[in-house]
């Protein structure tokens, strides 16, 4: 009996080359740097080559295995594909693995994406004698392309894709052309790199896979079906009519996704936000104008005074800088602002809003329930912005404008650095907001120097790090913790239980100081650390009442203050210090300890940082 099909394959890595270098060594390194999009099995395909037939080697498991796997069972050729599954349904088995072969083993394909009419075209095709043996959707797409017809590889994808319902990125390769790669785009990203001197053409879901080869790409719009070979590569349009795509140059550093020393990628990224966060403000700052220079927001005057109402969508990470975001933006602006998890909002009723910017906050840029979230927005009249790290993603294009972040690559599948640059943007987003309608030039002036000396401060916030440390060890002891904190500072509280939940598996939540006295009171006891992000602000004395009440039931409290709050010895277990800055930046400093503490407390579990269990870094599905 077939197996049922179960939808999965939602967040995979791809990688292919074709040229005149042997593809293996490209492609495992390649998926190496993809394998924060999914890592529960990986596979190779190689075409060409001395070998008669297509190659084939995966297994469930990590890039590494697979590595391993090639080197005891050597496969060789100079044009190849290669993939890291992040399943969302259905076992990672090495059957489910990809490539996926048609009946005659003559066509291979990877696929990132989901194939909504699966189940339609399975049935159809095991009509037609197909014989299906994974239960993935993907399949469906190598026997349909096997029952295409079409002189060339690419003549029968175009022509198997007129079937397909979903989202894909697909790389195939075939016996009967070996020399060629066949790339299609509908949904889910994929993009095209061009090596230097003839070296050869890349495939790829993100430009970090290829940064060693080229920094020349290619982003793919949806419906684009490419044909690369070693000499060359082509883009069509859906009726197989060519089309120029512009090449862009990625300028981010390979040494950016190096771990440089650093035992995990979290670790360095948390690092290296004096950097990232100098690198989000360089160039924005106009300090005689006492504003922020937001060219690629693409607003007039005009259209900024029109504005009524921003809202700011967003999931995970991401929605919790819109939170911290609606207080940045409503205090230096006064344009009230409304915070959406992107994936209810999508789902919403939308009321016409032809007076209201929508913002998407998305580090990846890739994120389906945001880009969804984005499109519904534009549908019901907003003109919809981005704040987007990675250039060239999908959010940043469909955007009508935005801020990059800036950042680098973040591959620590816990968003860090991001989160601090997200803050930063929207900060500067509130100042320009601010300076085209109310605000004054003396204070636009005050915020711009604030937002300068940011990234001095965080360096001497990661100064932290050694006392964090020691804290942790006690702290990854425990089996609950709540993390509480008041206006700017919830969403922190957010962030923090949310990165030790995450990575370390601790359960973890986050509250407004003043709720806990609603409900979860009941759960403190002297086993139970509370994290309290009480910085000096207008509601200190408030937060200092609800340390006490969790002090009187004999909780073991961490207060993140600032430096000048005075000393808390007598209410609480350990005090880490951030420096003063303005209260509207503060949630760039109280986080970082909090990053640290998730972090050294998952090492301190023996977790694995970087890939955390059934997590994967872009969530291309819903
Ligand atoms: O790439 P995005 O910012 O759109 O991702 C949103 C969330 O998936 C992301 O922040 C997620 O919650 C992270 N694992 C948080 O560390």
């Amino acid at each position: 009996m077939a197996p049922k099909l179960k939808w999965d394959d939602g967040m995979c890595g791809i990688i292919g080359y074709v040229g005149r270098q042997q593809a293996v060594p490209i492609l495992l390194q390649g998926l190496n740097r993809l394998e924060y999009r999914g890592y529960d099995s990986a596979g190779i395909a190689l075409a060409g080559g001395e070998a008669p037939a297509l190659q084939i080697r995966k297994l469930a498991g990590r890039v590494q295995g697979l590595a391993k796997l090639v080197n005891t069972f050597p496969v060789a050729g100079t044009c190849g594909i290669a993939h890291t599954r992040w399943a969302t349904h259905g076992a990672p088995t090495e059957t489910n693995a990809h490539p996926h072969l048609d009946c005659g083993g003559e066509i291979a394909l990877v696929h990132n994406g989901i194939i909504e009419n699966a189940d339609v075209l399975r049935q159809r095709l095991e009509w037609n004698g197909h014989r299906f043996i994974t239960e993935t959707d993907t399949e469906a797409l190598v026997h349909l392309i096997e029952d295409a017809p079409g002189a060339t590889l690419e003549a029968r994808v175009l022509n198997a894709l007129e079937h397909v319902e979903g989202t894909y990125g697909i790389a195939v390769v075939s016996r009967a052309e070996p020399d060629k790669i066949v790339v299609a785009r509908q949904g889910s990203p994929v993009l095209l790199g061009v090596g230097p001197n003839g070296s050869g053409h890349f495939v790829s879901s993100d430009a970090a896979a290829i940064l060693e080869h080229t920094r020349a790409v290619v982003y793919l719009d949806d419906g684009d079906v490419a044909v690369l070979r070693p000499d060359g590569y082509t883009v069509l349009d859906a009726e197989a009519h060519p089309r120029v795509r512009e090449v862009t140059d990625i300028s981010w550093d390979p040494a950016t996704i190096e771990l440089g020393g650093y035992a995990h990628y979290m670790l360095k990224e948390i690092s290296e936000q004096p950097e990232t966060t100098r690198a989000t403000l360089r160039g924005r700052l106009l300090f005689e104008e006492g504003t922020a220079r937001l060219d690629g927001l693409n607003l007039s005057a005009a259209a900024v005074s029109a504005v009524r109402r921003i809202v700011l969508l967003g999931c995970g990470t991401s929605w919790h800088a819109a939170l911290a975001g609606r207080d940045i933006i409503e205090t230096l602006a006064g344009v009230p602002v409304q915070v959406e998890y992107a994936s209810e909002y999508r789902y919403r009723r939308a009321l016409p809003q032809p007076d209201t910017l929508a913002i998407a906050i998305s580090q990846s840029g890739e994120t389906a329930d945001t880009l969804e979230a984005m499109r519904a927005a534009r549908a019901a009249g907003s003109r919809v912005l981005g704040i987007v790290n990675v250039v060239g993603s999908t959010i940043a294009r469909e955007a009508d404008g935005g801020i990059y972040l800036h950042a680098g690559p973040e591959i620590g599948v816990a968003s860090t650095k991001a989160f601090t640059s997200q803050l930063l943007a929207l900060a500067m987003f509130g100042l320009y907001m601010g300076r085209h309608r109310t605000m004054s030039p003396a204070d636009g002036r005050e915020f711009v120097c604030q937002l300068a000396a940011v990234p001095e401060l965080v360096a001497e916030t990661l100064a932290l790090e050694p006392a964090v440390r020691a804290i942790a060890e006690q702290f990854a002891e425990a089996h609950n913790s709540l993390y509480l904190g008041r206006g700017l500072n919830f969403p922190v509280a957010l962030e923090g239980a949310l990165k030790l939940k995450e990575i370390s598996y601790i359960h973890a939540e986050g509250y407004p100081a003043a709720e806990m006295k609603h409900g979860p009171i009941a759960l403190i006891d002297d086993k139970m650390p509370v994290v309290v992000v009480a910085p000096k602000d207008t509601v200190y004395p408030k937060i200092l009442s609800n340390i006490q009440e969790v002090r009187a039931r004999g909780g073991r409290v961490i207060a993140i203050t600032t430096h000048g709050n005075g000393d808390l010895g007598h209410l609480v277990d350990h005090q880490l210090r951030v420096p003063a800055v303005s209260p509207l930046l503060s949630p760039i400093l109280t986080v970082i300890p909090l990053q640290l503490l998730a972090y050294y407390a998952a090492v301190q579990r023996g977790c694995d940082v970087d890939r955390p269990r059934n997590l994967a870094k872009s969530v291309t599905v819903e």
